[in-house]
């Protein structure tokens, strides 16, 4: 039984997080997501929210194989207590290698046992990132297609306040 852990902040859920679940599913038997409650970082929507939104786009099929969950603390000692397997984490460009190279490190000298498996982004999500979709957001943009369609609505529903 391998069970695999998918952390992220997830400040909104994008098409792109929602390419790695599937294909995440395809490595590993259970996949826990993970939203880090992230002290440094000030996020749009609650952790009530993101897991609520998280839910509900991971796609029906697989929800016996999946359970979304948030964190306080190291990922680490999250992945320990949960015998995790493997750490998923998606690569969009070279920009995203250096941290990811760090952090993959660090993780596996705090917690030797589990690995951390990179996908490579789907070519069409590959410049998509919760980031650029909250600005897009914040500014009126368009946001089809780079969300789920709840999501969309949820960023409006913010920025309308
Ligand atoms: O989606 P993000 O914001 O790139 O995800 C980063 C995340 C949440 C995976 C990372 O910041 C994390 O693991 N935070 C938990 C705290 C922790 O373990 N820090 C030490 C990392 S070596």
């Amino acid at each position: 039984m391998k069970l695999a852990i998918y952390p992220g902040s997830f400040d909104p859920i994008t098409n792109g997080h929602l390419n790695i679940i599937q294909r995440s599913l395809s490595i590993s038997d259970q996949l826990i997501i993970a939203i880090a409650h992230n002290v440094q970082k000030t996020s749009l929507f609650s952790v009530e929210e993101r897991l609520e939104q998280i839910s509900r786009s991971v796609p029906k099929e697989y929800a016996d194989r999946v359970k979304v969950d948030a964190f306080d603390g190291l990922l680490m000692d999250f992945a320990q207590q949960q015998n995790a397997h493997m750490i998923v984490r998606g690569l969009r460009a070279i920009s995203d290698f250096e941290y990811e190279f760090q952090m993959a490190h660090m993780n596996k000298r705090l917690f030797p046992q589990c690995e951390t498996v990179f996908m490579m982004t789907g070519e069409e999500h590959f410049y998509v990132s919760s980031n650029l979709v909250r600005e897009i957001a914040r500014f009126a943009g368009n946001v089809t297609g780079l969300v789920p369609e709840h999501v969309e609505e949820a960023l409006k529903g913010k920025y309308k306040k």
